[in-house]
């Protein structure tokens, strides 16, 4: 059976959340597996047909060694290995055939507005995707969190549930490439 796999980055947990959340929506109609960047598999396992990713924005783009670097300087933030994460997973993922579903999500401080609109992150996650071959399935999603190192806004949790059970219904409707 078709799985999907969820792989997401996340500094102060707040995208971790989400990934579990989206990955609840999802198994509904699928299997899900929920895996860290740092930990994600090197090649995509032959049964998945769904890859959904995420991270936070950092400088108005994915987290790079950098910016982790100034998480775990300015707000004492734990990462593990600072050159280790989402970019880097997606720079290196091989991917062992054609006709796989992606989808991919960020999350960003709920002030400016301006922000959502500018869509930084996602929109390079989405640019990795279609770089390794793999079909957008839906637009980006973006959750807010209310202060750098979080909470959630209120309902982000419940709308990436939802998120993830309308990519499974988009999934199940998608035309089939070999
Ligand atoms: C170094 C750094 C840079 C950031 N830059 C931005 C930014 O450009 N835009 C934004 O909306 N949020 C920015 N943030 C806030 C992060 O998006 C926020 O910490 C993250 O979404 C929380 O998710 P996480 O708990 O999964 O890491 C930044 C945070 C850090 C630590």
């Amino acid at each position: 059976m078709t799985r999907a796999l969820v792989v997401y980055e996340s500094v102060f947990g707040n995208g971790r959340t989400i990934a579990h959340a989206i990955a609840d929506g999802l198994s509904g109609a699928l299997p899900v597996d929920v895996v860290a960047a740092d930990g994600a598999p090197a090649e995509l396992g032959p049964d998945v047909g769904l890859l959904v990713v995420g991270g936070p924005n950092h400088g108005f783009s994915m987290p790079r060694p950098a910016t982790r670097q100034g998480a775990v300087d300015q707000h004492g933030a734990h990462v593990a290995d600072t050159d280790r994460g989402l970019h880097e997973w997606l720079d290196a993922v091989r991917v062992p055939r054609a006709g796989i579903r992606a989808a991919a999500y960020d999350t960003r401080s709920d002030h400016p507005k301006l922000l959502v609109r500018m869509d930084h992150a996602a929109r390079t996650e989405e640019k990795l995707l279609r770089g390794l071959g793999l079909t957008i399935l839906a637009p980006a999603e973006h959750f807010s969190v209310t202060d750098v190192e979080g909470p959630l806004a209120d309902g982000e949790e419940d709308r990436a549930r939802e998120w993830g059970a309308t990519l499974a219904r988009a999934l199940a409707t998608a035309p089939v490439h070999h």
